[in-house]
């Protein structure tokens, strides 16, 4: 399974991933929010380069002109809350691609926040059957929530290609995804891979909630 972490290419991407890491600049909700969009828009672009593509002509007022264009129906997935702006961000280059949605929550076990279920409540979704499916979700901590919510949609049919977008994931979610996902047909994409997870799943360094810091926290 081929996985790109784009915190290894000096690029623009870096300068928006760590302005939603900074304690500094992270607080700001419409900032955070629109660096996630932001950071949605590249991986929307990089993710292009792996499509395939047919040759249209278009008639242009001088003449005709040839060009190349992604030749496959896009589906784009994200998880309820903390997905959206990102979910978003791939969608203003993939405008015409159809979208699914699905709530996926952690049950606490106890108060100690320690050991969780994942529960999926609620999904709205298109036949993705041999579609691309982009599931994209900001945080991939432990993969759990990801593996659920693509067994979730395989309700709606069996996708062609599944490109995994995520921002920040853990090592131990790339390793659970790899070894989760059909081999053949799944490309991983993260802006970054950080080394751990903290008692409460959290990743770290991370950025902390990124619901939390989308949209305020909850009770
Ligand atoms: N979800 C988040 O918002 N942050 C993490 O670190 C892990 C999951």
């Amino acid at each position: 399974m081929n996985v790109i972490d784009f915190s290894k290419t000096n690029s623009l991407l870096n300068a928006f991933v760590r302005e939603i890491r900074d304690i500094t600049i992270q607080n700001d909700r419409l900032r955070f929010r629109r660096n996630l969009e932001r950071i949605g828009e590249i991986m929307a672009y990089e993710i292009s380069k792996n499509l395939s593509y047919k040759t249209i002509s278009v008639t242009t007022p001088l003449d005709v002109a040839e060009i190349s264009v992604p030749d496959e129906e896009i589906v784009i997935a994200t998880i309820l809350r903390a997905g959206l702006p990102y979910h978003h961000g791939v969608l203003n280059y993939f405008d015409s691609a159809e979208n699914a949605f699905v709530s996926a929550y952690r049950k606490y076990k106890e108060t100690g926040h320690q050991s969780f279920d994942i529960h999926i409540e609620y999904i709205a979704s298109p036949d993705i059957n041999g579609k691309t499916l982009i599931l994209t979700d900001p945080m991939l901590a432990t993969g759990s929530s990801m593996d659920l919510t693509y067994r979730a949609l395989l309700t709606k049919g069996t996708p062609a290609h599944i490109h995994i977008a995520t921002i920040i994931a853990s090592r131990q979610a790339i390793d659970y995804c790899v070894k989760n996902f059909p081999e053949d047909k799944t490309t991983i994409w993260a802006a970054a891979i950080d080394p751990e997870l903290n008692e409460s799943s959290y990743i770290v360094p991370g950025i902390g909630d990124a619901g939390d810091l989308a949209y305020g926290e909850k009770t």
